[in-house]
């Protein structure tokens, strides 16, 4: 029997695998590389840029739960300049799709983000975060309204003509109106979860445990919710969704495959287990031959049939 086929195709984001680096926890790609090549991923989503540098948040910017990391980094990167002459020329070299996060304070900022990104023919996609919940101005606050989101995604339509991505929060009571009011505005698809709001008391200091208070949660705890969100927004969107959330095995991915995904992002887990991408592939690559399926696309939205 052939290998099936589970290369993908999100816009015009051409992916020999489903799999993907989740923003944030594969940096620009650089300290990775010698343990696990990127050649190994479907494509790289970098960390969320910004137009300036920014230093993030105070320290302890990271905690651990019993099952998930709580993180308040604060979108800390080194600007969008620093970004296009350092690490796009190296990560352009590889031979995999390159897709930047963008995160902006106001219109102005996302529009002047993608129009950069426009002239570089290293950024096949770029992936709009409008879901952290680490910062104070912008980000989230698009994110949380289902007329801001459309109508912040509607002005950066205008200016990218590449594969345009949208970041979603789950913390929001209405995921599946803002996901339709992005997809509305032009979005080649969505990235579906980024963090759930958290965080972690210090019963001894009786203060909270990061500076900033609440940070994000990731992890094994927010898969069930991340599958939730990708089982109801696939239910009434037609863009392609890109499902992430705690997926640590090869059947974490196919569970999110089968809600609805067409391809899956992988956060928490790198800092476990840098070599995931390839036992991702293996696993579905070998699910797909116990169940008879040809093209992964068979599989997207089983379990809704
Ligand atoms: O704090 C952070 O940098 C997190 C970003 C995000 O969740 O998108």
């Amino acid at each position: 029997m052939p290998d099936p086929v589970i290369s993908v195709k999100i816009g015009d984001l051409q992916m020999k695998n489903p799999v993907m680096t989740a923003s944030g926890c594969y940096g620009y790609g650089e300290e990775y590389q010698d343990i696990v090549p990127l050649e190994a991923w479907g494509a790289v989503v970098v960390k969320g840029t910004t137009c300036a540098p920014r230093e993030g948040n105070p320290p302890p910017r990271l905690v651990e739960t019993p099952s998930g990391l709580i993180n308040s980094v604060g979108l800390h990167n080194p600007g969008i300049e620093t970004v296009i002459e350092r690490e796009l020329p190296r990560l352009g070299e590889k031979g995999v799709p390159v897709v930047v996060n963008l995160a902006g304070e106001s219109e102005e900022e996302y529009i002047y983000l993608a129009r950069r990104l426009e002239e570089r023919a290293e950024v096949e996609a770029v992936e709009l975060n409008i879901s952290c919940p680490n910062v104070k101005k912008g980000g989230i606050a698009f994110g949380s309204d289902a007329v801001s989101a459309g109508k912040l995604v509607a002005k950066v339509r205008e200016n990218f003509s590449r594969t345009l991505l949208v970041k979603l929060t789950p913390n929001v009571g209405n995921l599946p109106e803002i996901a339709g009011a992005v997809e509305k505005a032009g979005a080649d698809a969505l990235s579906l979860i980024n963090t759930l709001r958290a965080m972690v008391i210090d019963i001894h200091a009786q203060k909270p445990v990061l500076p900033a208070g609440t940070g994000g949660l990731s992890g094994p705890a927010i898969k069930p919710v991340a599958l939730r969100a990708v089982w109801e927004v696939t239910a009434s969107v037609n863009v392609p969704v890109v499902g992430m959330g705690g997926i640590f095995t090869p059947e974490d991915a196919i569970e999110f495959i089968l809600a609805g995904a067409n391809a899956v992002a992988v956060g928490s887990a790198i800092f476990v287990n840098p070599r995931i991408p390839a036992e991702i592939v293996e696993g579905i690559n070998s699910y797909m031959k116990q169940k008879g399926y040809e093209n992964i696309g068979e599989m997207v939205g089983a379990a809704r049939q």
